[in-house]
């Protein structure tokens, strides 16, 4: 029984690699939309792959969410993760002090007995103020060891129930889902085809960032998020996914 459900998963894995076209694939056991634990497997397996892939004296760059505040849980002070720098990937989001990127880069830093540097920029930002703060040299510093970080860890959301989540205005909200958006991530909402349909206005990592970063490793998981999987990978910047059994046998069937 165990190892049929070993061969299984192993075949999810690979059939999510093709599909993806993806570096590396996890999937754990289960579904986190039904079980919260499943959730702490998929932060275990990322702190896994950072064992094997991190090094001394890199930038770390981290989202919010609650996937993400189950990587900084799990996180530990393995060999070479004290000597790394860990970062918010962008600035407020509107989401709530526990999922905000910043709570979970410090948390994570303190796992690790690394060093941390933050974003501290109000949210939402009105365009003048976005042009100011961009500028201020304090957050440039900051800004310029995101941008350039060697691994990028980011969960992924449902589009509406990350608009919903955040302080989004009944404005943006009519056009997150007057343009089909089904999927998010750094604050970009994607449609069907992955093409970007609005983009939350906060300084830090842009999409077109990623490509200097060896290592995007995107954990998301539970069935209800295989659309929104599904749509992040269309045009595809990460090449590592931490996922769950339910994310991943409905992304191999209907996406
Ligand atoms: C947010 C990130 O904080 O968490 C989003 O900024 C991401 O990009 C979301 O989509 C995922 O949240 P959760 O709670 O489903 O892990």
């Amino acid at each position: 029984e165990f190892i049929k459900e070993v061969t299984g998963i192993k075949v999810l894995e690979q059939q999510l690699k093709d599909k993806l076209n993806l570096d590396y694939v996890v999937v754990v056991p289960g579904d986190s939309d039904e079980l919260n634990w499943v959730k702490q497997e998929m932060g275990k397996a990322c702190v896994q792959y950072l064992k094997d892939h991190m090094s001394p004296e890199q930038a770390i760059a981290i989202t919010g969410g609650t996937t993400m505040a189950s990587v900084a849980q799990m996180m530990t002070s393995f060999k070479g993760a004290d000597q790394c720098l860990y970062v918010p990937a962008r600035g407020g989001l509107g989401e709530r002090v526990e999922n905000q990127a910043n709570t979970i880069c410090a948390e994570m830093a303190k796992k690790a007995k690394g060093d941390y540097r933050l974003l501290y920029v109000p949210d939402p930002l009105s365009e003048e103020s976005y042009k100011t703060i961009k500028e201020e040299p304090s957050i440039k510093e900051v800004l310029d060891i995101i941008r350039h970080a060697d691994i990028v860890i980011h969960g992924v959301g449902d589009a509406l129930t990350m608009a919903q989540r955040r302080k989004t205005s009944p404005e943006q909200l009519e056009l997150i889902q007057q343009y089909e958006a089904v999927g998010e991530a750094f604050g970009y909402y994607f449609n069907r085809m992955g093409e970007i349909v609005h983009k939350v206005r906060t300084v830090g990592l842009q999409l077109e960032d990623l490509n200097r970063s060896r290592h995007v490793i995107a954990v998301a998981g539970g069935r209800s998020k295989a659309q929104a999987i599904a749509s992040y990978f269309q045009p595809g910047q990460s090449n590592v996914l931490i996922t769950d059994e339910g994310a991943a046998q409905e992304l191999i069937r209907d996406f």
